[in-house]
């Protein structure tokens, strides 16, 4: 869950690195470091903490040169300290990672053995002690890196460079993500093709246990064995402007703000009105045979698969499991070529996830993924390779890649669901209709942003939140709990209304905010009761309504009203005052709400 980034051409490395950092700094922020080489010499600056604090060093002392590589990182092993931070060096070389590596300790032994000395607690320095050992063997950079990593059990996206060799910078991944842009006469590598975005639209995308040698005018990838790779350069379609602020005081501000266009683009061009259905590329899947789906997936993106589970079980009409991806790689998954199997993840990038698929890979079973950012490695090792179009997301907080999944599933289910003879044309073109109205739904809810301000400030003390909701919503109370507990601390439980009575109702008293789901669904009348029960009992009520709705009205403290929708849709619609409350709360408690403490947008490690 680190950031690398590395530069070589005619700019002033640093100056490059760092502006790669910050559009990376969401990947982690415990501590920061820059080398360049300038004149056959290493430079190194590193700081623990946020970037902005490696930024006033550098601005004090600045590193020449013009090739350098820097990282942001997200403390596995060792603290965050500066003595941790990267880039580690030994001799002339200095590298940057992100991963972990297994087997430190034993090779951490064998370097001691050796004679070598450790200044740091980190897995990371192991690297700069191996390809060092290399080089005094007298082989080039490239070679020793090759050499060095193949002692290394564990995961990495790393870079390297070396005074000896000033004008090259040599990286390598394995089930960490590396991707390489390049224009005239100078390249950029990095764990995010946000950070190229500067230099350029072209990237190529580094695949397991290859090693990329990169100067000015060149890009030479090989495998581990040194035997050459071609690569396909691909065309980033993201710009520059999508990754700033835009005017919004935060990331995820924005992003909750771009959810009606996340949402449309999403569904744009793969919609077919007409006729009721969806369009899909090469959706190379016997259909018939398919016993049952499972649906993986970590975090929020775990919360779109529960409700993908609704959705597939009613209108495509087989059983669907839902599993935490690091739950479900170590059970004996009964899967197989009947059981497809859709991994669900914004970065495309979560460890547990990519594992899980590679396990079930290896058991034969179709892979199917939903992923935000194309080329990840999850849609990289899947069958079929589904994408939403949410854009960049930096905001660690997941707000408009869940909404974009949950319309990817809807559009998912549609299409099964007309390939099943489950939907026909007329139920396909209502499912169409109400989902092209969901982006002004969208819009509609984010009009209240003012009142649900107004709302936070009179919950935000509270040390404990309850988020109850019935059906294919309660998956969203469950989202609703988690947006809030990362981004302002407050401890806040999702949980199904009906399951109130088996405990739950025991934490309710006046001081505990309850946030309800009630829209006009067939669970209503029961949501009605769920409300009462909490009431006569103290609890303070927050009650998510349909417009116009009167009874929840009665009862609840306060409410928000949102545009009735159908069942199949309203988790995108009830998702939106959720996200809202979560934000202004966490702004009023004053906690960092694009970069919230321990997190990191990417969980890249186990
Ligand atoms: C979401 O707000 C969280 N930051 C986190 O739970 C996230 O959804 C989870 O880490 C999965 O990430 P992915 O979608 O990139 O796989």
């Amino acid at each position: 869950m680190c950031g690398i980034v590395g530069y070589v051409g005619g700019r002033v490395a640093q100056d490059v690195i760092l502006e790669g950092l910050k559009r990376l700094e969401y990947r982690g922020y415990d501590s920061a470091g820059v080398a360049t080489i300038f004149e056959g010499k290493l430079n190194i600056k590193r700081s623990e903490g946020k970037l902005e604090k490696l930024a006033t060093k550098l601005k004090k002392s600045p590193l020449k040169g013009s090739v350098g590589i820097g990282h942001t990182r997200w403390a596995t092993h060792g603290r965050p300290t500066e003595a941790n931070a990267h880039p580690h060096k030994e001799g002339d070389v200095a590298v940057v990672h992100n991963g972990i590596i297994e087997n430190y300790m034993e090779l951490r032994e064998e370097l001691k053995s050796e004679g070598a000395k450790f200044k740091s607690e980190t897995d990371t320095e192991i690297l700069s002690h191996l390809i060092h050992r290399e080089i005094k063997k007298g082989h080039t950079l490239e070679d020793s890196v090759r050499a060095a990593i193949k002692y290394v059990k564990g995961t990495y996206a790393l870079a390297v460079v070396s005074a000896k060799e000033p004008e090259r910078i040599v990286a390598a991944s394995y089930d960490c993500p590396l991707v390489v842009g390049f224009a005239k006469n100078e390249a950029v590598i990095s764990s995010d093709v946000l950070a190229i975005l500067e230099i350029s639209d072209q990237a190529i995308f580094l695949s397991d246990g290859e090693v990329v040698t990169v100067t000015r005018d060149s890009v030479d990838v090989t495998n581990l064995d040194g035997v050459g790779v071609t690569k396909t350069p691909r065309r980033i379609d993201w710009s520059p402007v999508m990754a700033e602020k835009d005017g919004y005081r935060h990331f995820m501000q924005k992003e909750i703000f771009e959810q009606p266009r996340a949402v449309t683009d999403t569904f744009r061009g793969q919609v077919m009105e007409e006729e009721g259905d969806i369009f899909f590329e090469d959706f190379d899947l016997d259909l018939d045979s398919i016993d049952r789906i499972y649906l993986i997936a970590c975090g929020t993106s775990w919360h779109a698969a529960l409700v993908g589970k609704f959705l597939l079980e009613e209108y495509f009409n087989v059983p669907v499991e839902v599993d935490l991806a690091s739950e479900f790689r170590y059970r004996k998954p009964l899967v197989g070529k009947n059981t497809p199997v859709i991994a669900i993840s914004q970065s495309g990038e979560t460890a547990d996830t990519l594992a899980a698929i590679k396990e079930v890979s290896r058991r034969g079973a179709p892979i199917i993924s939903i992923s935000n950012v194309v080329e990840s490695s999850i849609s990289r090792v899947s069958d079929i390779g589904m994408f939403t179009h949410a854009g960049p997301e930096i905001g660690v907080a997941s707000t408009k890649a869940f909404t974009a999944q949950l319309t990817s599933l809807f559009m998912l289910t549609l299409y099964l669901g007309r390939r099943k003879g489950l939907i026909d044309s007329a139920l396909g073109r209502e499912f169409i209709q109400e989902l092209v109205r969901v982006p002004g739904k969208i819009e509609k809810v984010l009009s209240l942003d003012d009142e649900i301000a107004k709302l936070s400030k009179k919950y935000f003390h509270a040390t404990d939140f309850l988020y109850l909701g019935r059906g294919i919503n309660y998956p969203i109370a469950l989202e609703g709990a988690l947006k809030l507990k990362e981004l302002s601390y407050i401890h806040a439980e999702g949980y199904p209304a009906g399951e109130m009575k088996h405990g739950p109702i025991a934490l309710v008293d006046e001081e505990l905010p309850i946030v309800v789901l009630a829209p006009r669904d067939r669970y209503y009348p029961k949501i009605l009761s769920n409300m009462e029960e909490a009431k006569a009992r103290g609890g303070r009520i927050i009650a998510i309504v349909s417009e116009g709705d009167t009874d929840a009205k009665k009862i609840a403290d306060d409410f928000i009203e949102i545009p009735h929708t159908p069942h199949y849709l309203m988790p995108i619609v009830m998702t939106i005052p959720l996200q809202m409350l979560a934000y202004h709360i966490a702004v009023l408690k004053g906690t960092d709400v694009d970069q919230p403490r321990n997190l990191a947008k990417s969980v890249t490690v186990e």
